[in-house]
């Protein structure tokens, strides 16, 4: 590995290091200090390099944000130059030209009056950030009452103490106290869990549960429906068609802010800027964003809030108040420049309409896994799909053993060359957009291998 980007880079001391005293997401702790990660040294396109040198396909785009793919110079170099020529400027009483700039761009491709961004770190603080700014404009609007959420179960929505409080995956909530009497959760919008219902009649039953909810807590106390056009984390759950319209029809109705929270979608993962509109066919109030806005090359996220509502808190209406919300790094520079960097690339290779286009190879692909063995359901948008496994396809319940099964088709792949996101029993694929036809099959070739290598290993028993 001596020309490569990782030479200089010891994997020994790494590992020690690391076991010594990283504490990581999701940190098994009875194994602390004693099992090691794969060791990734670099990135190259749509590939990783792990500490021995093997280049291995980046599945799931590092968690949905390598948009672009490793080693970018153009990011590179606007990091370098921004950093060079303005490191840091705090945000709480001057400005910089980069997130200015960039605010700008954001607006020109949000759907609707979503012309006012406001930036953050990552994806929960844009999400806490957005919620906040519902608290705030309620209070303003001299309605102290109106604070209640509503979000679904298998929703995730991040790891503040307020956004892990949205997120509907009981597995994120084992020895944390997180339970708000704010928070109302409704069902996920996932049809395996109705069965014997038609697409539209789950879509009545989900629409009503929505106003009998709101109906239950009084409308004069919801304040806002939080959502992710598909639940990305919770399994790549897709709506029935026509959902986010109907869900927003009833928020209008009662005068409820609809945050759609794009974390994941926006920024080309579903072939357009944002999917809200374009793919889901809503215009919400709030977008929020993060990810995909730097391709992950460095932390910012965001949200994009409507002239409309805007309007109602601000000017004559302020009624002296201060969005008092914010951080140290809110509109940094070198991340904002680094997003424009991103908006650049992205526009200058055409990867929207690169997504559109493998989008369709690439929900063939996976559907084309259909009918092998322990494949349940196989859900895909744009450049974001699964395969859901079991041990039992027909069962409706997922098992200790199905986690198990998923467990060893990620490890298959692994082996053969794949990342695939863990995700219990459900293998979640979500590319770097810039991958080829030739490598989506490939990437699927690789799956379909890992699925049969697991299937037989289950003639044995799965290994606890
Ligand atoms: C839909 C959604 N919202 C929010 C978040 C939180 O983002 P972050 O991990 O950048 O804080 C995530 C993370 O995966 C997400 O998928």
């Amino acid at each position: 590995m001596s020309d490569t980007p990782g030479a200089q880079w010891n994997a020994g001391d790494t590992e020690a290091d690391a076991k010594s005293h990283l504490l990581s997401p999701s940190e098994e702790m009875a194994k602390l200090g004693q099992s090691m990660r794969p060791l990734i040294a670099y990135g190259e396109g749509i590939h990783v390099v792990d500490a021995h040198g093997r280049r291995i396909i980046d599945g799931p785009a590092g968690m949905w944000c390598t948009q672009i793919g490793y080693g970018r110079k153009e990011i590179a170099d606007a990091v370098s130059a921004q950093a060079l020529k303005l490191s840091y400027n705090s945000p709480w009483y001057t400005t910089n030209s980069p997130s200015a700039e960039l605010a700008r761009r954001i607006a020109e491709v949000t759907p609707g009056d979503l012309n006012r961004v406001f930036f953050t770190t990552g994806g929960s603080t844009a999400v806490d950030s957005a919620l906040r700014f519902t608290e705030f404009y309620n209070n303003v609007l001299g309605r102290p009452e109106k604070k209640h959420i509503i979000v679904r179960r298998e929703g995730y929505h991040g790891s503040t103490s307020l956004t892990a409080a949205c997120s509907g995956r009981s597995f994120n909530w084992q020895n944390f106290d997180i339970a708000s009497p704010r928070i109302t959760f409704i069902s996920s919008p996932n049809i395996r869990q109705a069965p014997g219902l038609s697409e539209a009649q789950f879509l009545d039953q989900l629409v009503r549960e929505f106003e009998d909810t709101i109906a239950k807590i009084g409308s004069d106390k919801v304040a806002a429906f939080l959502a992710e056009p598909l639940l990305a984390s919770g399994g790549v759950i897709i709506p029935p068609k026509g959902y986010h319209a109907r869900i927003k029809a009833v928020c209008e109705e009662h005068d409820i802010i609809y945050i759609s929270d794009e974390v994941v979608t926006a920024f080309g993962r579903c072939g357009e800027w944002f999917a809200s509109e374009k793919v889901f066919g809503v215009v919400p109030d709030i977008i929020t964003f993060a990810k995909g806005v730097t391709s992950g090359y460095v932390p910012l996220g965001g949200f994009a809030v409507s002239e409309r509502l805007i309007a109602k808190v601000s000017g004559e209406n302020a009624k002296g108040s201060y969005y008092s919300n914010g951080y140290t790094y809110s509109s940094h520079p070198v991340s904002c420049a680094a997003a424009l960097a991103n908006m650049d690339v992205i526009e200058k290779d055409g990867i929207l309409e690169h997504v559109r286009d493998v989008a369709v190879h690439f929900a063939e692909g996976l559907r084309s896994l259909k009918g092998l063995p322990h494949v349940a359901d196989i859900r895909v948008e744009g450049l974001v799909g699964c395969v859901e496994c079991l041990v039992d396809p027909s069962s409706p319940e997922v098992t200790d053993r199905d986690k198990k099964l998923g467990g060893r088709i990620d490890t298959h792949c692994f082996d053969l060359g794949l990342l695939v996101r863990p995700l219990g029993n459900i293998c979640v694929l979500s590319p770097p957009l810039i991958i080829t036809k030739a490598e989506i099959d490939q990437m699927i070739g690789i799956l379909r291998q890992g699925i049969l290598k697991a299937a037989a290993d289950l003639k044995e028993p799965v290994a606890a």
